[in-house]
């Protein structure tokens, strides 16, 4: 069954129910906000940007489609699908939101995977990266895109059925206000020894983190259904991927240019992935 459209938003500005005017989402007050060329709508207030071009800059949103596109991190998205596929009535109608999306590979996988001839799906993108956004509707124009922040996502209480948030910022309160009683919650975040070999090159007095500890508010939601580790091996990257690599993680901004240099210059190398996937369930039917 195709996805559909997005039938309910809020005014960013009051919180007012919006209707969609062809191109526009208008509010009763007369805010109005333009869905761009691309489809998506910007319904990030200007007083909550905290830089010009907030999130992943448009380099880093095309390093990551580029790194994800080639399958590296496959199993990331098959684990995901499945956690929700073993936790989802095939029939049910599903609005799934994607918050932190980037460039829409693991919504768009998730899609995939729960679409069924008899169920409805509304996926929704939305990110802070109005680029993220373009490259998530690029990968799927069925997709809904919003820019905004997890603080304050423009969308009624109660109305989403699966959130995922996938190496991203989560905002528990405001997720919990999102999600449909019975909902499911999806956090994946790095474990232990993510990238370790990317750390050793970068910062040779790397210490390990700590196991991975339960994110302090995240019981706000509910009780953890499932939680699982996931660790598996690149067998050789080279210079292209493990570039576009660093520049989906944090340390692309945190490590020296020539510690940048120092790991580039190592290439090729074999890269452990360890992630942890935990599944939370909303009280309810
Ligand atoms: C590490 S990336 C993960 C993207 C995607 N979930 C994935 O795993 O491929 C984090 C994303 O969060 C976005 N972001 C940063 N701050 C945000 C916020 N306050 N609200 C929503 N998204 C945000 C960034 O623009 C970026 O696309
Ligand atoms: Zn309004």
């Amino acid at each position: 069954m195709p996805l559909l459209p997005l039938r309910d938003l809020r005014c960013p500005l009051d919180g007012d129910a919006m209707q969609r005017q062809s191109s526009q989402w208008q509010c009763p007050k007369g805010h109005s906000f333009d869905i761009a060329r691309q489809g998506y709508v910007n319904l990030l207030p200007v007083q909550h940007k905290k830089s010009r071009d907030p999130g992943d800059s448009k380099a880093m949103v095309a390093a990551r489609k580029a790194f994800l596109d080639s399958g590296f991190y496959t199993p990331i998205a098959t684990a995901i699908s499945q956690l929700c596929t073993d936790h989802l009535d095939t029939t049910a109608p599903l609005a799934i939101l994607d918050a932190g999306c980037g460039e829409g590979y693991y919504l768009q996988a998730l899609c995939a995977a729960l679409d069924t001839p008899e169920r409805e799906i509304i996926a929704t993108g939305l990110d802070i990266s109005k680029w993220a956004l373009r490259a998530c509707l690029q990968r799927n124009r069925q997709l809904n895109g919003i820019v905004a922040s997890n603080r304050q996502v423009p969308l009624p209480d109660h109305s989403q059925q699966l959130l995922l948030c996938a190496f991203g910022f989560p905002v528990y309160r405001e997720f919990a206000r999102l999600l449909a009683p019975g909902g499911l919650y999806l956090q994946v975040d790095a474990g232990p020894d993510h990238l370790l070999e990317m750390r050793e090159h970068l910062y040779p007095e790397l210490r390990r983190s700590e196991a991975p500890s339960i994110q302090e508010g995240i019981d706000t939601i509910g009780p953890v259904l499932n939680e699982q580790r996931l660790q598996f091996t690149i067998d050789e990257l080279t210079h292209q991927p493990l570039e576009q690599l660093l520049m989906m993680t944090p340390h692309y901004h945190r490590a020296s240019p020539a510690a940048q240099q120092r790991l580039l210059d190592s290439a090729p190398l074999p890269m452990t992935a360890d992630l942890v996937l935990r599944l939370l369930r909303v009280d309810g039917p």
